[in-house]
């Protein structure tokens, strides 16, 4: 079965499984963050999302497609953070496996292309990309930086409305789940933002604890126990 698996070699761990990964991210970052309810009726001209790891786009073509069926949605400025750029052969993959919303389309590949396969350099690189919202006039903008978690979240503006954590597995990818991240997650919120993740690590429960999020457990997805949604209060 896990053969099928979206998997990254290099840390031992998937991306999401084809059939229940499109349902996952819709209960652990839609859902999570109680979105429906926040973009039917938006409070602000734009709602800001920052996603840690961008890996195969799942979740960001998700959200853009959810985000498309609501009528009139302020929009959406989606930020999200890569090291490890996935190779073309997954971004084929994705086009062919996935087909419930567009996923990776010519004009979205030829800005990712050039880095593709690629591990980031150094310096932080900042890819833009928009898409028009069919029936109104609001825009869902993609900021994609390209780097390492920590040096990419100082480059990033808040305040944001909704964080999808989304690193590998807590034990396998420490450096997403680290205290200088939650700091600047920290730094990011105002009172009011949310965030969820599919783990329930304790540790990450602590760390968001201590940088003043109200953090709770909640049923994960499928035959996953526990996930955690909070709360900034400041
Ligand atoms: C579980 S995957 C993300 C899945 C993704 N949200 C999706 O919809 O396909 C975790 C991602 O975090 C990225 N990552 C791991 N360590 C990183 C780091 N130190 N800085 C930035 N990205 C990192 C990985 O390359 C991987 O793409």
């Amino acid at each position: 079965m896990e053969d099928s698996a979206f998997r990254s070699e290099a840390f031992g761990d998937i991306y999401f499984m084809p059939k229940e990964g499109e349902a996952e991210s819709r209960y652990v970052f839609w859902e999570g963050n109680q979105l429906t309810h926040r973009l039917i009726q938006p409070e602000k001209e734009t709602f800001q999302i920052a996603e840690l790891g961008f890996g195969t786009g799942l979740n960001y073509f998700l959200t853009r497609a959810l985000w498309r069926e609501i009528p009139n949605p302020p929009n959406i400025h989606y930020v999200s953070i890569e090291k490890f750029p996935i190779p073309i052969g997954m971004v084929n993959r994705m086009q062919l496996e996935i087909q419930s919303v567009p996923t990776w389309e010519e004009e979205l590949i030829k800005v990712y292309l050039p880095y593709l396969g690629k591990p980031s350099q150094k310096e932080i690189q900042l890819l833009s990309y928009q898409t028009d919202h069919p029936s109104s006039h609001h825009r869902f903008t993609l900021s994609l930086y390209l780097g390492d978690v920590i040096s990419a979240l100082a480059q990033v503006g808040g305040p944001i409305d909704a964080f999808y954590l989304d690193g590998f597995a807590p034990s396998k990818n420490p450096e997403m789940w680290s205290p200088s991240v939650f700091s600047e997650l920290k730094r990011l919120s105002l009172a009011g933002t949310t965030f969820s993740t599919f783990t329930a690590a304790g540790f990450v429960k602590r760390g968001l604890e201590k940088e003043g999020f109200f953090v709770r457990k909640q049923k994960g997805f499928g035959r996953k126990r526990e996930m955690l949604v909070g709360t900034f209060h400041g």
